[in-house]
């Protein structure tokens, strides 16, 4: 069975929290957008696409709540005011998935906010990321050469996005094509993306892989070891700059300094043309305890100071290619609106 983060119920939306993999498969039944913003917020959904796909259903679940009986314009005019406080309230769950911020944007410019528009279009933001991983991986995949030993960051797969992936929906296609001989899967610090939720995908699919901590990869690639780097993004700005999971820029300059390509994978919503360059893409602070704790375990000492970004931006100049929905792109990067 392709695994799916999410499912639509009749009246709720079913979460698979991704807080408890790999050792328990526990479905959220969330009934209001408060709870779908507290799932966001607190990473039992995460991942740039599955972020924007369940904002959408937050919308859809505040959307069911608001029967308007006014006629006309009027109406969707008041709904849409309605719906206003659920929007802000999602769009402050996390600040740097772009994703989350383009699909409430796309929900609230609907011509009809009424409950079935609004989950409709939920629907075909969710239909409509799969069908762009499912492309992404076949232009990723010819980036992909035979026998390749593929490295990759945090989880990019079913679980972050509607299905199949980005940057292991490549990985997926190519492995189909017997292209790809091993995966190396870096654990991702400090939540272990890769360790807890890559590794569950790989195994599912029987993906010859191994997980490493996120410090050796410099050193594997220096051996010879790595043939091609596939990652995610959080958001890409206009000229390339990437913002994707902490860790990914020293990846691209190892990659780099050791002539492995560089490849991005990302659907267009990933997109974020309004800005020229990576610089004003906002990255979250997460919390000191995932740092100082294991598995609840304080391990730093009692007041040790934390510095915890969740992202990074790496530099278009080091990205081999930006692989979208629409095909593969080469440098100079130059992503216009629309
Ligand atoms: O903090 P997370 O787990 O939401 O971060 C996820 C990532 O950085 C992914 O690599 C990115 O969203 C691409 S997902 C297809």
């Amino acid at each position: 069975m392709p695994i799916r983060p999410m499912e639509w119920a009749g009246d709720h939306l079913r979460l698979l929290d991704q807080r408890r993999l790999p050792l328990e498969e526990v479905w959220l039944e969330l009934r209001t957008w408060e709870d779908v913003r507290d799932a966001i917020r607190d990473m039992a959904v995460r991942g740039a696409p599955a972020i924007g796909v369940a904002a959408a259903y937050g919308l859809a679940l505040a959307a069911r709540s608001l029967h308007d009986t006014l006629p006309g314009h009027a109406r969707v005019e008041r709904e849409r005011s309605s719906l206003e406080p659920a929007r802000a309230g999602l769009a402050a769950s996390r600040p740097t998935a772009v994703n989350l911020f383009w699909a409430l944007d796309r929900v609230m410019a609907l011509p009809d906010m009424g409950p079935e528009a609004v989950l409709s279009e939920a629907r075909a933001i969710e239909r409509e990321d799969l069908e762009m991983n499912l492309a992404i991986g076949e232009h990723g995949a010819s980036l992909v050469p035979a026998g390749a030993r593929v490295l990759t960051i945090c989880n990019t797969g079913s679980l972050a996005t509607a299905g199949h992936g980005t940057a292991l929906g490549i990985v997926r296609t190519a492995y189909a094509q017997g292209k790809v001989a091993h995966v190396t899967s870096c654990e991702t610090r400090p939540r272990q993306q890769g360790l807890r939720l890559t590794a569950w995908e790989l195994m599912r699919e029987g993906i010859p892989f191994s997980s490493i901590a996120d410090s050796a990869a410099a050193s594997l690639m220096r051996s010879g070891r790595v043939d091609l780097v596939v990652v995610g993004a959080d958001r890409i700005a206009a000229n390339g700059d990437t913002a994707n999971k902490i860790g990914t820029y020293a990846l691209a300059v190892a990659a780099r300094y050791h002539g492995v390509p560089f490849v991005v994978a990302a659907p267009s919503s990933t997109l974020d043309p309004s800005l020229a360059t990576g610089d004003g893409i906002p990255i979250e602070e997460r919390d000191a305890n995932e740092l100082t704790e294991t598995e609840g375990v304080r391990v730093a000492p009692i007041g040790c100071p934390v510095f915890n970004p969740g992202f990074d931006v790496t530099p278009g100049e080091l990205i081999t290619a930006i692989v979208t929905e629409q095909g593969v792109h080469r440098p100079p990067f130059s992503f216009g609106p629309g």
